[in-house]
């Protein structure tokens, strides 16, 4: 073993045996901003651009989302026998892997542990996961990982901080109905969340992020919460140098909807681009980290019997690249079944998108979207001496810009060409010290196509 390995093991033990942060109240600047391995991994993560969501759980099997423990106040004691039935006969690593490189996802997000408390992995710290409590008993985690690594695919890792089951978590607003109790340790519960933490960063190889979500949980405490004393209830302080200490390149991310805390290392948005705010609960600004907004392909995150509230394939695509157009990544959610295979509707946009990509993915991966901010008819993306300006025609026709669309770019760079990017039709332009304008062809506004793409190239 390396020095730094062991000097990374020496901390992660350090760390679980005392349970106390060497980032002390004081000198809660803990950031990793200046770490080589998160610049790198954050640089990767921007290029993916696209990356799939799964939720999978126990309450797949019950087919009312994941939330179902807390909306219908299933009894933690009662909820856990689901466990005893769940064979999720037909999950198969491969598939889902293939399914989604497939679709043009570059990254995977799964839940390891949701609110409800089942750990989909193989935990010594609990006995209520895949392994031990389950007659399938196959490390889901675990095989995913494989795939993943053979495939060349990234994995992070969904991570609940609140717990619907367990008596020793901090009781926050929800799960209130489940009869958890009596005892809360927050101590205890909290040694629970870093052991857990060590396995799934030891266990499965390089993971690409640790994706945190709950904090919400404790938004309605009576408390006079400032950032400090929030940061280290949920010890933060403690849990992210843990994470860095264990892969120094693993990057850190939590779905709290407001401004990132130190050490976090990309910014999550729920069901909005950065921007907006139509689900409102974003409190934050956009920071300068990467950016990512979670969105899902019906409306539900874990399975729903009853949702078959698809976004079309024009939607998705839309949604990916208004993502994109605001210099984000788009996790798109997929919900597998009970039985572990992914619902036939979701499957057919999946490859629909893949399709899509392939013809079209130079306008999204590795793109950037800084240089000139939403527009009334779409959003631009741009990569090295290529502009493309990505165009809704269902906005355009109300954009009021008569056959032409304005670009607000200043520049000294000079335009070489412009064109339609399907057809490398040639496209007439004007640029000015201001902005550029570009014609465009008859009849786009009625063209039955999601985003309609013009790809600008500059002199240097
Ligand atoms: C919300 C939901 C949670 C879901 C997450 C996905 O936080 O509470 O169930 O996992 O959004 O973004």
């Amino acid at each position: 073993m390396k020095r730094a390995n062991i000097r990374q093991l020496l901390t992660a033990v350090l760390l679980l045996l005392t349970g106390t942060s060497m980032v002390t109240a004081q000198d809660n600047a803990y950031t990793n901003d200046q770490n080589e391995q998160i610049i790198k991994s954050q640089q990767a993560f921007r290029e993916k651009r696209f990356g799939i969501f799964i939720h999978w759980g126990l309450y797949s099997m019950v087919g009312q989302g994941e939330w179902v423990m807390q909306n219908q106040n299933i009894s933690y004691q009662e909820y856990p026998k689901l466990a005893q039935a769940f064979y999720p006969a037909n999950f198969d690593a491969a598939e889902w892997v293939r399914s989604f490189k497939q679709a043009g996802a570059k990254y995977i997000c799964i839940t390891t542990r949701h609110h409800d408390g089942f750990s989909l992995f193989d935990t010594d710290a609990s006995d209520y996961n895949i392994v031990d409590a389950t007659p399938f008993g196959r490390d889901i985690i675990g095989e995913l990982a494989q795939e993943c690594r053979k495939e060349g695919i990234a994995l992070h890792f969904y991570y609940s901080t609140l717990d619907w089951g367990r008596g020793d978590y901090p009781r926050g607003r929800t799960g209130k109905g489940t009869g958890r109790g009596p005892q809360e340790d927050p101590e205890n519960y909290f040694n629970f969340m870093k052991t857990q933490l060590t396995e799934l960063l030891t266990k499965y190889g390089d993971v690409g992020c640790i994706w945190f979500d709950g904090h919400w949980d404790h938004d309605e405490d009576t408390v006079d919460w400032t950032r400090d004393s929030v940061y280290r209830y949920w010890h933060y302080d403690e849990i992210y140098p843990l994470i860095h200490n264990l892969q120094s390149g693993c990057l850190i991310g939590n779905n709290h909807h407001l401004d990132p805390f130190e050490g976090e290392n990309i910014q999550i948005f729920e069901r909005d681009v950065p921007g907006q705010n139509t689900a409102g609960w974003h409190e934050g600004g956009i920071s300068d980290l990467p950016l990512e907004t979670c969105q899902t392909m019906n409306r539900s995150w874990g399975y729903r019997i009853t949702d078959n509230n698809y976004k079309s394939f024009p939607a998705l695509i839309k949604y990916l690249v208004s993502t994109a157009g605001r210099d984000a990544n788009l996790l798109l959610n997929v919900g597998p079944q009970p039985d572990g295979s992914l619902p036939e509707a979701a499957l057919e946009r999946l490859s629909q998108m893949g399709q899509w990509l392939q013809t079209n993915g130079e306008t999204i991966y590795g793109t950037r979207a800084t240089l000139v901010k939403p527009q009334p008819w779409g959003v631009v993306t741009h990569k090295d001496n290529k502009m493309w300006l990505h165009i809704f025609p269902d906005e355009l026709a109300s954009a009021q810009t008569e056959g032409k669309i304005y670009i607000p770019y200043t520049t000294d760079r000079k335009i070489k060409s412009a064109k339609v990017f399907s057809s490398s039709a040639p496209l007439k332009f004007k640029q000015y010290k201001e902005g550029i304008f570009v014609f465009l062809p008859e009849g786009v506004e009625t063209q039955n196509i999601p985003d309609y793409i013009v790809e600008l190239t500059f002199n240097k």
